[in-house]
């Protein structure tokens, strides 16, 4: 098994299967900046499922049991369920997840299940439709994707949703979220807003801390701390007082996860990032489109794995950055 510099072993790979969305969240792809003449990576530019499948295989030689499919949206790209399948079939891959905004549930969720996939992680940031409206920067309803969850649970999904939380923006949503997926016995999980990429304005004084959070749920419901499911689980999780619904906090922001950090990313067009805030990649599309068998690909990646030492969100904790350009959210898909 291979390690980074920190001794961390190389266990997720999130892939992000296109760089673009039918949201315009403004913590993510702010419209003024993603607007119609924006330039999205062209069909050439984008790793072909086949790439993405030899890339993954050969990421799970390294050790990688688990896959996440991201986006931009990943649900826009055409056919993703044939992808899962292919990626299904990869011997060591354990488990496959999906993050989603759940707009194209309604049509998708069948499919993605008959492909094998059992797991959606659905954003949702609002109940109500004036703040949920603005912050989708495309006044999508929250209706649309309330359906979009249960025509998931109701093919058989199991599921999470992820709320991220900002300060005057939807910090008042917290109770009525939590309220409403408690009585349908779903997980929700709070995510700390994050400085991801350049262009979303992120300060301090937007974010609500994990503790913030904690403290205004237990003026309405009691809470009890579960164990984590494994080494480097991303959220801290807690359970509802005599019921099985967990609820979660994603701190990256307030309490960094670095130290048990296994997560690689590639971009939709095949840059291998080490850490969320990487500000460069390597390219590993022109190695996969040069001749190149498997076993010097794998030489590749793991010469990269074992160089590896970020460590950004501790390093925001301690406050030794430097500030660096860093790489979009909707590029690599959170
Ligand atoms: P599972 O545990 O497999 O359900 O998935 P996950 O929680 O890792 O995936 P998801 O895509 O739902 O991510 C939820 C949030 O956690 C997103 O905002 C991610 O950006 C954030 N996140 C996931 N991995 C990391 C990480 O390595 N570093 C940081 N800073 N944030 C992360
Ligand atoms: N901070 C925290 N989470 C973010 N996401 C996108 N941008 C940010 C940000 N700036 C979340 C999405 C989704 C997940 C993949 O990442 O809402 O739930
Ligand atoms: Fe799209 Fe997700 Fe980014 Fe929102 S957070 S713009 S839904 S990729
Ligand atoms: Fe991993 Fe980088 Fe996130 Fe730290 S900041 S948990 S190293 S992806």
């Amino acid at each position: 098994m291979i390690k980074d510099k920190l001794k961390r072993p190389l266990h997720d790979l999130r892939i992000s299967v296109t760089d673009r969305c039918n949201f315009r969240c403004q913590y993510c792809m702010p419209a003024e900046i993603f607007g119609p003449d924006f330039k999205f990576l062209t069909q050439d530019e984008i790793l072909s499922f086949e790439e993405i499948e030899r890339l993954s295989r050969i990421f799970s030689k390294l050790g990688v049991k688990k896959l996440r499919i991201t986006g931009g949206e990943p649900l826009m790209r055409k056919n993703v369920a044939s992808l899962i399948t292919m990626l299904n079939q990869i011997e060591g891959i354990e488990d496959i997840g999906l993050t989603t905004n759940g707009v194209l549930l309604q049509k998708q969720s069948q499919p993605l299940y008959d492909a094998g996939l059992r797991r959606l992680n659905i954003s949702l940031d609002a109940l109500d439709n004036q703040i949920f409206q603005k912050m989708n920067g495309r006044g999508v309803k929250s209706e649309i994707v309330l359906k979009g969850i249960e025509t998931a649970l109701k093919t058989g999904f199991s599921i999470k949703v992820n709320m991220v939380v900002q300060k005057g923006v939807n910090d008042s949503q917290i109770i009525p979220m939590a309220k409403h997926f408690k009585e349908m016995g779903v997980t929700l999980r709070f995510i700390e807003f994050m400085d991801v990429g350049n262009t979303n304005g992120w300060n301090w004084d937007q974010v609500v801390t994990k503790k913030e959070i904690y403290d205004s749920l237990s003026k309405h419901f009691k809470l009890e701390p579960v164990d984590s499911n494994y080494y480097g689980e991303v959220a801290k999780r807690y359970k509802y007082e005599n019921s099985e619904t967990e609820i979660g906090f994603i701190t990256s922001v307030s309490e960094s996860f670095c130290s048990t950090c296994t997560r690689a990313r590639i971009s939709a067009n095949g840059n291998f990032y080490t850490c969320l805030f990487s500000s460069k990649g390597h390219d590993l599309k022109t190695i996969v489109r040069s001749n190149h068998d498997d076993e010097q690909i794998l030489k590749i990646i793991s010469d990269i794995w074992e160089k590896r030492d970020d460590r950004y969100s501790d390093e925001r904790v301690i406050g030794s950055l430097s500030s660096t350009k860093k790489i979009e959210m909707s590029y690599i898909g959170g």
